[in-house]
C-alpha cells in the first residue's frame, strides 16, 4: 500500500536514511557541486582554447541535463551578455544560424542524436564548433574533424554533471566574445556553494530549507515558477523532480503565468494536489515581486502549499548556482521520502534504445 502523506513527511532525512534509498549515492555527486565548478574550470583550460571572435554570438546545442548548462550560463551573464546566447534543443540549428556563430555541442554521453545532428549542421554551415562531452560518438567525430573538446569526467548521470556543462558554456561565451570571462566569479561561487552544502546537505538540520521544502512537496505535483534570471532554474527544478523523484512537475514563468495559467489554478484542487514554488532574486523586477505575492494569494486555496524561495549570494553566478544546488537536493530528498532510488532513469534509456 502507498505511504500516506504524513508517513512520507515524517521520515528522517539523515545520511543513513538517505543512503538506504540512494543506492548509487547520487547525493555525493550533488554535494560535489562546488568541487565540480572548480574542476570544470581546469577542464576548460585543458582544452587550450585561445579567444576568438564570433559576432553572431553562441548557440548551445544539447538536450536535457547537458543542454541546461547553456541556459544557466546565459542567466549568469544576464545584462553582461553582449551577443545572443541561444539554445538548440532539437535535430538542427535555427534557420538564421550563420558561420559567424559559435556552436557549442554539449552532450555528456556524446551519443545523443539531436546533439550529433546539430554538430553536423554546424559543420555543414562552416560555423565554429566546440564540443563538451565525456566521450562517445561526439568525441570521436570532433577528434577526427580537429574540433576542440572540453573533457568531462565519466561516471556521472548526465544531469549530475550540470556544473561542467554550465562552466563550459560560460567560458566558451567569454572566449568567443559573447560575454565577459567569469573565472573569479566561479571561484567565489564554489566557496559559497560549500557553505550551502553544509547547511542544506544530508548532515544539515532536519528543519533546513532543503529538507522542509522536500517534505512540503513530496506528495504534490510541484509547479515551479521563475522569472528572468531564475527562469531556467525553474526548468532545472522541474526536470530534477521528474528524473530524481520520478514525479510529474511543471515549470512556468512570471509575468506570463498571470496571463493564462493563473486561470487554470481555479480548478486545480479538483484534479490533483498541486503545490507552487516561486523564486525571488535580487534581479527580480519589482512588479514581478508584487505579482508573486498576489499570485500566491489568488491560487493558495487551490494549492497544497505555496512557497517563495530566495536565491542566495551576491553575484549572479553565486545566486544561480545556489538555487541549482537547492533544487538538486530537494528533488533527491523527495525521492528518498517517496522511497525511490533517485539515480536510474530507465524509461529514458528504454526510449533511446527503442529509437535505435
Ligand atoms: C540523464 C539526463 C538526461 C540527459 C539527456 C541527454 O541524467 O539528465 O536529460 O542529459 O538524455 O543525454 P546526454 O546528456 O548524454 O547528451
Amino acid at each position: 500500500m502507498a505511504a500516506s502523506p504524513s508517513e512520507l513527511t515524517e521520515q528522517r532525512l539523515d545520511p543513513e536514511s538517505i543512503a538506504a534509498v540512494d543506492a548509487s549515492d547520487l547525493l555525493a555527486d550533488v554535494a560535489g557541486l562546488p568541487e565540480h565548478v572548480r574542476d570544470a574550470k581546469w577542464k576548460v583550460e585543458s582544452a587550450q582554447l585561445t579567444p576568438w571572435d564570433s559576432p553572431g554570438g553562441m548557440i548551445v546545442a544539447g538536450m536535457g541535463g547537458s543542454g541546461i548548462g547553456g541556459l544557466l550560463a546565459r542567466a549568469m551573464l544576464g545584462d553582461h551578455a553582449s551577443r545572443p546566447i541561444l539554445a538548440a534543443r532539437t535535430y538542427g540549428l535555427p534557420a538564421w544560424t550563420t558561420p559567424d556563430v559559435t556552436v557549442l555541442c554539449a552532450s555528456y554521453s556524446g551519443n545523443t542524436e539531436e546533439t550529433l545532428a546539430c554538430y553536423e549542421a554546424a559543420g555543414a554551415l562552416g560555423a565554429r564548433r566546440v564540443v563538451v562531452t565525456s566521450g562517445g560518438r561526439l568525441a570521436e567525430l570532433a577528434r577526427a574533424d580537429g574540433v576542440p573538446v572540453i573533457p568531462v569526467a565519466g561516471g556521472f548521470q548526465p544531469r549530475a554533471a550540470v556544473a561542467y556543462m554550465t562552466v563550459a558554456a560560460l567560458e566558451v561565451a567569454g572566449l568567443c566574445g559573447a560575454g565577459p570571462r567569469m573565472g573569479s566569479e566561479l571561484d567565489v561561487a564554489a566557496d559559497h556553494l560549500e557553505q550551502l552544502v553544509v547547511e542544506w546537505g544530508a548532515e544539515g538540520a532536519e528543519d533546513s530549507q532543503s529538507k522542509t521544502l522536500a517534505r512540503a512537496l513530496c506528495d504534490s505535483v510541484p509547479v515551479i515558477v521563475g522569472s528572468g534570471v531564475t527562469q531556467p532554474i525553474a526548468y532545472r527544478w522541474k526536470t530534477q523532480l521528474n528524473e530524481n523523484a520520478k514525479i510529474p512537475a511543471f515549470a512556468h514563468e512570471l509575468p506570463e503565468m498571470d496571463h493564462n495559467e493563473i486561470v487554470g489554478w481555479q480548478n486545480a484542487s479538483s484534479l490533483a494536489r498541486f503545490a507552487a514554488v516561486f523564486f525571488d532574486d535580487a534581479d527580480t523586477h519589482p512588479r514581478v515581486q508584487e505579482r508573486i505575492a498576489l499570485t500566491r494569494e489568488l491560487i493558495s486555496e487551490q494549492a497544497t502549499g505555496t512557497f517563495v524561495v530566495a536565491s542566495r549570494g551576491v553575484t549572479a553566478v553565486e545566486r544561480v548556482l545556489s538555487l541549482v544546488l537547492l533544487g538538486d537536493l530537494v528533488s533527491l530528498y523527495v525521492a528518498v521520502l517517496r522511497g525511490v532510488d533517485p539515480t536510474p532513469v530507465d524509461v529514458i534509456e528504454e526510449l533511446k534504445g527503442r529509437l535505435d
